[in-house]
């Protein structure tokens, strides 16, 4: 019989610099109420100009293991997901693996745009299921709004800085845990819908301009089905159903879209955990990080089934269920005392 993984630990970590609705106003034809009622964001985070989505992740994956207690030296594999790496090589997740002590792991990024943490989550947890590895770190980490054209008020409002972290360990059939199936799905033909540096082959990366461009309209309709959809194929297929679900985890990207997708489930809102008010988009990093926080929160329990939604440019989107297993919380505390943090 195969293993499966479990998520043992999370962590998260937010740049200190808070950027409000109100700020956005001096930079762009904007005001507070049309982001907020469109939206659901009330604020986001900005990275220092010294950051990057490795150190982002750094601090994430830190926090995650000073609440796991794990020794470095025993972790096998480091998978970043991210969309907005440093540079084009090494792979930002080389770059976590050296800083944080891991020095016995290989490492890869993974980029499915903000549906990269998932992805990775779903590679991770096949190399435990297949006995390849006993600890792996998954990163969703993103220093995205250096991606934005601070002149394009379709994008500059939605996004967010951020990373989170999650380590997998395979489960023991006596104790709680166990991840999946996943359902994983793409369609390169809706690339014209949300991209950054161009929809099209053959222009080479480094000529392009990485400015994030999107039909917001289109992808709207497109999440909101296709999360819907996936959702439900991922329940189909780990034999429960919508009345199962303790928790659903919903990629960040605009709060009417997670509620028309919970309510098209027919999942009530207070299941459903929202960070996006005070992050923003933080991309392949929104889902880590609301795990951290529902834990951190008291709002995740042994054998809670927790449903998890995603969707990225590509388009890419996919969903699964999870079994709440992780023992502890410390590693997120450090997330609620930012948000204490004054801003700029
Ligand atoms: N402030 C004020 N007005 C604005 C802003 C803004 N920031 N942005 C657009 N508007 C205006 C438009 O110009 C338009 O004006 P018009 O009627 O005079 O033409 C009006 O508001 C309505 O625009 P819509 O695009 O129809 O607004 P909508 O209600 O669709 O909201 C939004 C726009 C928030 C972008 C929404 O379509 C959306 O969230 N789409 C999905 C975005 C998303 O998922 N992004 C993530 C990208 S990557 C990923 O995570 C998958």
């Amino acid at each position: 019989m195969t293993r499966t993984a479990r998520i043992t630990a999370s962590g998260a970590y937010l740049p200190d610099r808070v950027m409000t609705n109100a700020d956005l106003e001096c930079l762009v034809d904007t005001s507070d109420e049309w982001i907020t009622a469109r939206t659901g964001i009330r604020e986001r985070r900005i990275a220092a100009p010294e950051e990057a989505a490795s150190t982002l992740g750094v601090e994430a994956a830190r926090r995650m293991l000073e609440a796991a207690d794990v020794d470095p030296l025993e972790i096998d594999l480091v998978i970043a997901g991210t969309c907005s790496p440093d540079g084009m090589f090494p792979a930002v997740a080389t770059r976590i693996q050296e800083a944080i002590g891991a020095e016995r792991a290989s490492s890869f990024d993974v980029n499915a745009a903000c549906a990269s943490y998932l992805t990775g989550l779903s590679i991770g947890s096949q190399y435990i299921a297949t006995g390849a590895a006993n600890r792996v770190v998954v990163v969703g980490t993103e220093a995205i709004t250096r991606l934005l054209d601070w002149s394009d008020r379709n994008t500059c409002v939605l996004f967010g800085d951020g990373a989170g972290a999650s380590l997998l360990e395979p489960a023991a059939p006596e104790e709680h845990g166990a991840i999946g199936p996943f359902v994983m799905r793409s369609d390169g033909a809706r690339a014209d819908v949300v991209y950054a540096g161009g929809p099209a082959a053959p222009r080479g990366p480094l000529e392009q301009e990485a400015h994030i461009v999107m039909n917001g309209r289109a992808l709207f309709r497109a999440a909101v089905e296709e999360m819907r959809q996936s959702c439900r194929a991922a329940l189909a297929a780990s034999g429960l159903t919508v009345e199962d679900v303790d928790l659903f985890v919903p990629h960040q990207a605009n709060l009417r879209i997670m509620t028309a997708v919970a309510d098209s489930l027919g999942l009530p809102r207070d299941r459903m955990m929202v960070t996006i008010d005070r992050y923003g988009n933080t991309s392949s990093a929104t889902i880590p990080i609301a795990l951290a926080e529902a834990e951190a929160e008291g709002r995740l329990h042994a054998g809670d089934r927790v449903l998890l939604s995603t969707i990225g440019a590509g388009l890419t989107w996919g969903a699964t269920v999870l079994e709440w297993s992780s023992p502890c919380c410390g590693a997120t505390h450090d997330v609620r005392e930012a948000e204490l943090v004054p801003a700029r």
